[in-house]
């Protein structure tokens, strides 16, 4: 199998985000076959510790399932961080993750400039961590050259002008602009008195589901640059969802345990999520 990276070489596109967003139905039919040949393995390890009755780490092997697809659909890259067993990619996930964690530490600590100079704390493990992160890539990049084109991005989510924003609110050129997906999915002023409520038929709509404005519901942002991987987010999380739910029942491994967040650029449960698995037998094998 390829990677999206051979189908731009052959597809009418140039540059690999035109290739996300225009080359929607390869991408669809390529990161679907990716999705339905890795979930089974992540189906087959939660088997092995339902069988032993061992715990299982569900977000952590989430996480493993999503980056490892990714991997081979962005880069054609066989990433195994799943198995546990691939030193490389063993590395590789643990800079990544510490690196996302100690990222969003320099949004509540003023010194994280000194500490970067100094080259102490925090500010040392993230150079340690981006180093591998660094070498990692470039060996996939040496080893995909000849199969890049070169693209120009502008990254910046900087206004580029004076501007007014809907509610009257001014911004300057250079200003930031930046919301919290977090506190907004719970505000009652947006999701009505229920918002804390875990609730999920909010979506449906006379037993049809119904999304919501990208500017209400916020994860994937809004406007031209919303997240250009979330019907590819989707679309992964829907196949693991149903091969799980499938082939198993799970239960807390500890009912009292409260769940709380890791405070990281992006939102995880702290300590993970611990469940047992039993091997569910649909109604119609019965
Ligand atoms: C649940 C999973 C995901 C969530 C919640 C998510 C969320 C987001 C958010 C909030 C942004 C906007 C960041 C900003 O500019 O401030 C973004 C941008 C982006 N995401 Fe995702 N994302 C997810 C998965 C993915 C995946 C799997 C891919 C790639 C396959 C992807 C590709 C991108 C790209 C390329 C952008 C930059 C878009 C641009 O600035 O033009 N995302 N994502």
């Amino acid at each position: 199998m390829g990677s999206l990276w051979q189908m731009e070489i052959y597809g009418p596109t140039s540059g690999s985000l035109q290739v996300l967003s225009s080359s929607t139905k390869i991408l669809r039919d390529f990161s679907t076959a990716v999705f339905m040949s890795n979930t089974p393995k992540l189906v087959t390890k939660v088997s092995e510790s339902s069988i032993h009755k061992q715990i299982i780490a569900l977000q952590d092997l989430l996480m493993k399932t999503a980056l490892d697809s990714m991997f081979k659909v962005g880069f054609g890259f066989d990433l195994d961080t799943l198995s546990g067993s691939d030193e490389v990619s063993n590395r590789f996930i643990k800079a990544f993750d510490e690196s996302n964690c100690i990222i969003f530490w320099r949004y509540v600590d003023p010194l994280w400039r000194l500490k970067r100079y100094l080259n102490i704390g925090k500010e040392a493990a993230l150079k340690t961590n981006i180093r591998v992160i660094d070498n990692f890539v470039y060996e996939l990049i040496e080893h995909k050259r000849e199969q890049m084109k070169n693209g120009k991005l502008d990254d910046g989510n900087c206004s580029k002008k004076d501007d007014i924003l809907p509610d009257g609110f001014k911004i300057k050129k250079g200003d930031e602009a930046s919301y919290m997906a977090y506190p907004m999915g719970r505000m009652p002023y947006i999701w009505g008195e229920d918002a804390e409520e875990f609730w999920p038929e909010r979506w449906l709509h006379d037993g049809v589901f119904r999304p919501e404005s990208p500017f209400k519901f916020t994860a994937f942002q809004g406007g031209p640059r919303i997240c250009l991987g979330k019907e590819f987010a989707y679309r992964q999380m829907k196949i693991m969802a149903a091969f799980l739910v499938f082939f198993f029942k799970f239960e807390l491994a500890d009912k009292g345990k409260e769940a709380t967040y890791k405070t990281m650029l992006t939102l995880h449960m702290d300590n993970g999520l611990h469940l047992y698995a039993f091997p569910h037998v649909p109604a119609y094998f019965k």
